[in-house]
């Protein structure tokens, strides 16, 4: 392992001091670009290796006029993910960093490229991804990678770049025994890495299994999702997703498909530890990502809402959450609470329980002492009610809404904050007298994902002591000024994330890198921790041009900020 490293970061420096004549990718119209006329000898040769599938990408809105998408399209996320250029959160597409911004709005009457990628491989087999990936390398152009373009941060879009999308790697194989290394590892799913969640679980269902993952319609399991980590409401049970990844096939910087697991060390031991939670868009391209599976059982879904009509009354609220946030440990619920603030003072959150083996009347048992501390302290409990059903079918979404401008900033929260309820209301009560609109809660740690701690993966040791994951998210409609986004971007950066941060008790606190703020001034630390060290050594070794460089990734920090020169 140490010889095959030391081999390999030899051969990465003698690349590098040969690329070291370019210090930036080549940009549209610049040098070393394939240019126009090169396009029968260049772009025309790659289009004939992936069977015809390169396209040109435009923005979002500048597709939608010529596919004439409906409202209801644009603002879905099953719809948005056909579209080549398309982000979900669609500020991503837009140019911030130029004055004035480059931009591409819904129903606008100019547009510019921003952010948004060059041309695409429509990728349907592990050999176009190949050959965009020897392609970009031998042109030195910029890369994205992209599945459903959910990214918070905007990691699956960059300017002047040829995006690997991998949209249609839409496989899907079960197996009753998933061997690796010569051990049967027991139930799997092989998913490519564009199927989203709804195709996941409406498969797993048919098949009477589990799968650990989140709630969304069109989050790709095998994309970005377990590179982050992967929360769920089986987390209690069944650990994060990432801890149940038990193989990748990845076409890494060499242009090389591998199998990446935990046995197989010599090939991807180490980037399989990186690829699960080292953070997304780092490490290569992933062409399938195998899951272990559970037998299905059945759950129930408890929902409430409580109603508050000041911020005094709200941070109370607060502080009775966290003081009932343990209830819950010994039958291993997950919960989502989501806190919506209106500009009037009144506030609702929303709080999903789920549960499993458990019906009606125990899950109501479960949640009354909660519900009973929030009524006598003044707040209204409204539209509480169950559903009982298999798993996934709750976790499930018909579609995820998209297509507006938005971003995130949070704070895992560990276990320990909750041992100080008041301290949790007073700093719900900050962020709600600051103006932030809406405050979402997960739920999702303790139990197996705390027991899986000594699992050798890159996921940041902070999700292991973690309760929660808090996260705040700041939204805008497409008339903000230049300077009121600007401003919005610096409340959440200066103001929000550090009120969590200042909640967790730490220095050193953490935040899941899947939702999140992209300025995130300490990201080393924020986003990955003590892994930080390793995970560099390992993009030595499987990346050594630092082909794949997103926001706030490991080694980004020697390129600038568009990920075009080297600083
Ligand atoms: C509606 C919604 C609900 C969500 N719910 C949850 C949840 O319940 N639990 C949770 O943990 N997270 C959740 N998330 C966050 C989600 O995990 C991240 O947004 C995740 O990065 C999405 O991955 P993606 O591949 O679908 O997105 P994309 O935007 O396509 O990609 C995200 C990142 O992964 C990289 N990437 C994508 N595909 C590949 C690939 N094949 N190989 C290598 N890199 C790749 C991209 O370059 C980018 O850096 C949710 C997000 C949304 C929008
Ligand atoms: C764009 O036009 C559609 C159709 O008229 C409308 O529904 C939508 O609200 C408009 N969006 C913006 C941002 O103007
Ligand atoms: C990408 O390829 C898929 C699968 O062949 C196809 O259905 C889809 O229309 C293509 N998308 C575009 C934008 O060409
Ligand atoms: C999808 O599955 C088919 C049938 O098993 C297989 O031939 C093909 O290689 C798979 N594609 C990818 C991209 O894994
Ligand atoms: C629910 O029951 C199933 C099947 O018996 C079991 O595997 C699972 O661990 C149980 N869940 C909890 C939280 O006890
Ligand atoms: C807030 O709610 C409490 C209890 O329901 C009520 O007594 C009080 O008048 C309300 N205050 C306002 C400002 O609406
Ligand atoms: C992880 O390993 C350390 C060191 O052996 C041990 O102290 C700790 O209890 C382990 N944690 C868990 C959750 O197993």
């Amino acid at each position: 392992m140490v010889f095959l490293l030391y081999g390999l970061t030899i051969v990465a420096e003698l690349t590098l001091a040969h690329a070291a004549t370019s210090q930036c990718r080549s940009q549209p119209g610049g040098p070393g670009y394939p240019q126009q006329a090169d396009w029968e000898s260049d772009w025309d040769k790659l289009n004939a290796e992936v069977g015809g599938r390169l396209l040109a990408v435009t923005p979002s809105a500048k597709a939608c006029v010529t596919l004439q998408c409906t409202e209801a399209q644009w603002l879905g996320g099953l719809y948005r993910e056909t579209i080549p250029g398309a982000m979900n959160s669609y500020n991503w597409e837009q140019d911030y960093s130029v004055k004035p911004p480059a931009m591409c709005l819904q129903n606008g009457t100019t547009c510019s490229q921003g952010m948004v990628p060059v041309y695409a491989v429509n990728a349907t087999t592990a050999a176009h991804i190949q050959a965009g990936v020897k392609f970009a390398s031998a042109h030195n152009l910029r890369v994205a990678i992209k599945a459903s373009g959910h990214d918070y941060l905007g990691r699956s879009t960059a300017k002047g770049s040829l995006l690997l999308w991998t949209q249609y790697l839409q496989n899907i194989t079960f197996t009753d025994s998933f061997v690796v290394g010569g051990v049967d590892q027991g139930g799997a799913v092989t998913v490519g890495s564009g199927v989203g969640l709804k195709a996941i679980y409406a498969a797993t269902k048919a098949e009477g299994k589990i799968f650990v993952g989140g709630t969304a319609a069109t989050v790709a399991a095998g994309g970005g999702y377990t590179q982050g980590a992967g929360h769920s409401a089986f987390g209690p049970i069944y650990g994060l997703a990432a801890d149940n990844v038990l193989e990748y096939q990845v076409v890494i910087a060499s242009g090389e498909l591998i199998t990446a697991n935990s046995r197989d060390l010599t090939a991807g031991g180490a980037v399989f530890w990186a690829l699960r939670g080292g953070g997304a868009g780092s490490w290569g391209v992933i062409i399938s990502a195998t899951f272990r599976t559970f037998p299905a059982f059945p759950i129930t879904l408890h929902q409430a809402t409580v109603t508050t009509n000041s911020s005094v009354l709200t941070a109370a609220v607060m502080s009775a959450h966290a003081k009932h946030i343990f209830d819950w440990d010994g039958v291993r619920a997950g919960q989502y609470f989501y806190l919506a603030n209106n500009a009037d003072g009144t506030s609702s959150l929303a709080l999903s329980t789920v549960f499993s083996n458990l019906t009606g009347a125990d899950v109501e048992a479960q949640m009354a002492p909660l519900l009973a501390d929030v009524t006598a302290l003044g707040a209204t409990v409204s539209g509480e009610g169950t559903i009982t059903a298999l798993p996934n079918d709750i976790l499930g979404f018909a579609d995820d809404s998209s297509g507006v401008n938005l971003i995130l900033g949070s704070r895992l929260i560990p276990a320990t904050a909750y041992l100080d309820p008041t301290k949790v209301g007073a700093a719900y009560k900050t962020l709600i007298d600051g103006g932030a609109q809406r405050v979402l809660g997960h739920m999702l740690g303790g139990g197996k994902v705390a027991e899986n701690a000594n699992i050798s993966s890159a996921v940041l040791p902070k999700w292991r002591t973690a309760k929660t994951h808090v996260i705040v998210a700041t939204n805008w409609d497409d008339d903000a000024t230049a300077a009121d986004v600007e401003s919005a971007k610096q409340k959440l950066t200066n103001e929000y994330v550090p009120t969590l941060a200042k909640l967790t008790g730490e220095s050193d606190s953490g935040s899941y890198s899947n939702e999140a703020d992209a300025r995130e001034p300490d990201w080393k630390t924020t986003f990955y921790g003590t892994n930080y060290p390793r995970l560099l050594t390992v993009k030595a070794a499987y990346d050594p041009n630092d082909l794949f460089i997103v926001t706030a990734g490991v080694g980004s920090d020697r390129w600038d900020a568009l990920g075009i020169c080297r600083v």
